[in-house]
């Protein structure tokens, strides 16, 4: 028996991965980029050619076999491969510090820790390279939460994905920004990301939207770089809209955002010393400098939204036990 336990951070992306070239090995249309944040999962695996079969318990809720095999079972059977050892198999154990599917990235931390433990626990020696690649297996977003700080997701161009990994482009230290969550709803999406995306492929603005990220995040870089924060909040904002934009644009009919999340951008907009960006569903996210906290709780109260959640510019993930 081998185990370890590891804890992995949610990411928000600032540019957003929406729409695939591969579906099984998640290899996206467009390079992504994400802010790491201090939600953690915790997660425990166990190896052991004595169980009967992988089993995962997030929050204590065990996983039906269809939820294990299209995210943790990905990275097991890859893992398996690797180390030669077709009968090993895994006991996985999540705790989420937030709602688990209330568009905090849940299964991209999720992701993100059951690579790191296993890795630990199998004692694999792999780099973050490696394992940001491995994390993209399970869930394209977990291979952002590899890294602290601002992350980079390169698209690549291969069929085998082995050019589609993560890399840090400034640690967290490098800015001091705060991601404000209004918690609207925390309940489960209806049509999940990965149906969402599926869905993408039917929208006629897809191209436009392609070309929109080539095009503008060499710029976004930049501003994170040069802490431009006018033209930074611009930029996010504008990349929120564009992924809604080709959800609303996708058929069957689909979209995540609903009246208060409309009333937040404009609020936000009008703000200017802020920028909001929204994953696939309703909860704002609005980036801003430390200072200007206190001001945006204040807007977000003033549109109804009590209940907030406040993350600082997290680390990666790091080992808790290895035995
Ligand atoms: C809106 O990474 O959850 O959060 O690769 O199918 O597991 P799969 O999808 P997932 O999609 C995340 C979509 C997003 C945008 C983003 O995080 O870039």
């Amino acid at each position: 028996m081998r185990r370890a336990v590891a804890e992995a951070p949610s990411n928000i992306a600032i540019v957003k991965y929406w729409g695939k070239r591969d579906e099984l090995l998640n290899l996206p249309l467009n390079d992504s980029l994400s802010i790491t944040l201090d939600l953690m999962v915790k997660t425990e695996v166990v190896f052991s050619h004595d169980i009967y079969r992988d089993e995962v318990y997030i929050n204590g809720r065990r996983l039906d076999e269809g939820e294990v095999s299209s995210y943790a079972g990905r990275v097991l059977n890859f893992i398996r491969k690797k180390v030669g050892q077709e009968s090993l198999r895994a006991s996985i154990k999540s705790w989420t510090e937030f709602p688990e599917s209330a568009g905090l990235a849940s299964s991209a931390a999720g992701m993100a820790a059951l690579v790191w433990a296993s890795n630990d626990a199998l004692g694999l020696s792999m780099d973050r390279r490696e394992m940001s690649k491995l994390a993209r297996i399970g869930s394209g977003s977990g291979c952002r939460s590899i890294y602290g700080g601002f992350v980079l997701w390169r698209r690549g161009q291969r069929g085998d994905g082995e050019d589609s990994y993560c890399e840090q482009l400034f640690p967290p230290s490098h800015w001091d920004l705060v991601d404000v969550i209004g918690m609207i709803s925390e309940a489960k999406k209806k049509v999940p990301s990965r149906e969402g995306m599926k869905r993408v492929k039917s929208a006629p603005t897809l191209r436009a939207r392609l070309e929109f990220v080539e095009n503008t995040l060499p710029q976004l870089i930049g501003s994170i770089e040069k802490k431009i924060e006018g033209l930074f909040y611009e930029l996010i904002m504008k990349h929120s809209n564009s992924m809604h934009a080709v959800i609303m644009d996708s058929w069957p009919p689909l979209h995540y955002l609903n009246d208060i999340s409309f009333s937040v951008m404009e609020t936000i907009y009008e703000y200017g010393k802020a920028g909001y960006t929204f994953d696939a569903g309703p909860n704002p996210h609005i980036i801003t400098r430390e200072g200007n906290v206190g001001e945006v709780e204040e807007l977000l109260k003033g549109l109804g939204i009590e209940k907030v959640r406040l993350s600082r510019v997290g680390e990666g993930p790091r080992t808790i036990e290895v035995d």
